[in-house]
């Protein structure tokens, strides 16, 4: 496809590109100076509150960043990923996770068939499943309650379910229905995160369950065979079929592993890893976790987003808002990263989730026709919990360099504390810090300030903050399942938004593909050198080096 179908060629962008000199003119100050600006760059649905006033645009970047989603045909774009194109073309499938948490009656289809009824079968299964564990009514090998439960997955198929259970640890309805059970994650091959989850815990009450959409991650797969053998090895054979369930799209490859497939729960190639958290992936050990009922509520959550994001005009649209934002700060100001600054330590795992969805979706280096890109595209996602990330990396973001931020605020917390004799309560305390930041960002601090201050003249260099720096702050009612689900979609959805005005396939991932086989690589050379002695080779120097001497130390 010629060059001009990138989204650079056209009018809008190169508006956009022109008026960037404006609004660096403008300092923030200035822009939150005029109460209108402020009061339409407001948006609330269905409790979630958004304030982007402190983002260095003023209504005319606005416009133009509207008149830039009507050149890359956003709206048509969402049209076709939740008709179940196949907008994925580079593995040529669609991308239909809106269909997982979708109302039963709804009609969502893939090459002409309805997937509503398909994936509500899998939820009931699940339902049932892990009422019966539950319950007690499946038991392990030698008669017990299968009270633990040990996720072995890694990237989509673990990030976000971890994100959910670290979010839902803590809330009091949640807590009510864990019942006293445990849900640990196992994801990295090291032998050490096998040693770290399965540490306390006996097999005789423990389910495993294999969470991996090909079925072949090499990763998954040898934890897979690890935990399998910590089963077998007290219990016998026999045990898996009572202790080892499987979540994956190739139920083939489920059957081969040894697990039976009535103890597998399907999901489908419509259904991107990153994207996965509300198939089975999520469903199954969450529910386990926490009961059906609560993990219901974190899919009704999303699916109001859904909702919110397809039919809302862009105006007043969460994603779509974020989304063109985060482009303009990507693409037009230039700034690279961007950092995810919950105020609830129950978030902790929130940036980390989105790290994969947004880099893994966004970071790409060709449209999705396969033209070279003269514009960068995906950001350097990363953060912390505030206050934790103040005493951290703030440092850098209030003196150094620009990196738009997200702040994440919640109303209620899930877990008050009132000590008598504080001024205000602890949550009180941690959210003083969510309405203080933005502003320390956005105002900064003066020369002029400092010196009606009495700062000494040698440290007024050092204590000037230029401020001018964008965030924006996400006000959340609560953080319960349904929040949860809410604060996930607008995410995954902003992540899909920018990905469709840079023009680029934000659904395939082939950029992991060739690290992995390089490791195929070094796996061979290091079975052939250890078993027969054989020389490293067919590497280059360095490599050879590092191999070589890894093989010498690690013999002794
Ligand atoms: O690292 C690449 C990747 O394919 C991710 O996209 C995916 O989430 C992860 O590996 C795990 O894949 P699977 O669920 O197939 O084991």
């Amino acid at each position: 496809m010629a060059s001009s179908s990138l989204i650079c060629e056209t009018g809008p962008w190169k508006d956009l590109r022109a008026h960037v000199e404006d609004i660096k003119k403008t300092h923030l100050r200035e822009l939150l100076s005029d109460t209108e600006r402020c009061k339409s760059m407001m948006v609330e649905f269905d409790g979630v509150f958004l304030d982007y006033s402190r983002q260095c645009v003023n209504l005319d970047t606005l416009n133009k960043l509207h008149n830039l989603a009507e050149a890359s045909h956003l709206k048509e774009k969402i049209n076709l990923m939740f008709n179940g194109e196949r907008i994925n073309s580079t593995e040529n499938r669609s991308v239909l996770h809106i269909a997982l948490r979708a109302p039963l009656d709804s009609i969502i289809n893939n090459d002409g068939k309805n997937v509503v009824p398909d994936v509500w079968q899998v939820l009931n299964k699940i339902r049932d499943f892990s009422e019966s564990v539950r319950s007690g009514a499946w038991i392990g090998a030698t008669g017990k309650v299968l009270k633990d439960v040990i996720a072995i997955g890694i990237g989509g198929s673990f990030l976000g379910p971890l994100f959910v259970h670290t979010a839902l640890q803590t809330d009091p309805e949640a807590i009510e229905f864990a019942q006293g059970r445990q849900l640990r994650f196992l994801a990295n091959v090291d032998p050490i995160d096998v040693a770290r989850n399965i540490a306390g815990l006996n097999p005789e009450t423990t389910l495993v369950v294999v969470v991996s959409k090909t079925f072949t991650t090499a990763e998954t797969m040898l934890n897979a065979r690890t935990l399998r053998e910590w089963i077998t090895a007290s219990l016998g054979p026999q045990a898996v079929a009572k202790h080892m369930v499987a979540v994956s799209t190739n139920l083939t490859l489920v059957e081969k592993f040894g697990i039976d497939p009535n103890n597998a729960f399907a999901f489908w190639d419509w259904v991107g890893g990153r994207y996965s958290v509300c198939s089975a992936v999520g469903v199954l050990p969450l529910s386990l976790q926490y009961g059906f009922s609560v993990v219901e509520k974190f899919l009704k959550g999303a699916s109001s987003i859904d909702q919110h994001f397809y039919s809302a005009p862009f105006a007043r649209n969460l994603p779509v808002l974020l989304g063109l934002l985060s482009v303009w700060n990507v693409s037009f100001l230039g700034f690279p990263a961007r950092a995810i600054l919950p105020y609830s330590q129950a978030l902790e795992k929130f940036a980390p989730h989105i790290q994969q969805v947004s880099m893994e979706s966004n970071g790409k280096g060709v449209s999705i026709d396969g033209v070279p890109l003269p514009y960068e595209t995906g950001e350097i996602d990363f953060g912390e919990p505030g206050t934790n990330g103040q005493h951290s990396f703030y440092q850098l973001i209030h003196q150094g360099r620009v990196i738009p931020c997200d702040f994440i605020g919640v109303v209620k917390s899930q877990q008050p504390v009132y000590l008598k004799g504080e001024m205000v309560s602890n949550h009180d305390e941690l959210m003083s810090n969510f309405f203080a930041q933005p502003d320390a960002l956005a105002y900064g601090k003066t020369a002029e300030q400092l010196l009606k201050e009495n700062v000494p003249r040698p440290l007024i260099p050092h204590k000037t903050f230029s401020g001018n720096r964008p965030s924006l702050s996400l006000l959340l009612p609560s953080l319960n399942a349904y929040n949860i689900g809410q604060l996930l979609a607008i995410y995954e959805h902003r992540i899909a938004v920018e990905g469709f005005v840079w023009g680029i396939n934000s659904f395939d991932q082939w950029g992991v593909e060739l690290g992995k086989s390089l490791a195929t690589q070094v796996r061979k050379q290091l079975h052939v050198s250890r078993k027969k002695g054989k020389p490293v080779e067919a590497f280059n120097f360095s490599t050879t080096t590092m191999l070589t001497r890894y093989l010498q130390e690690s013999a002794d």
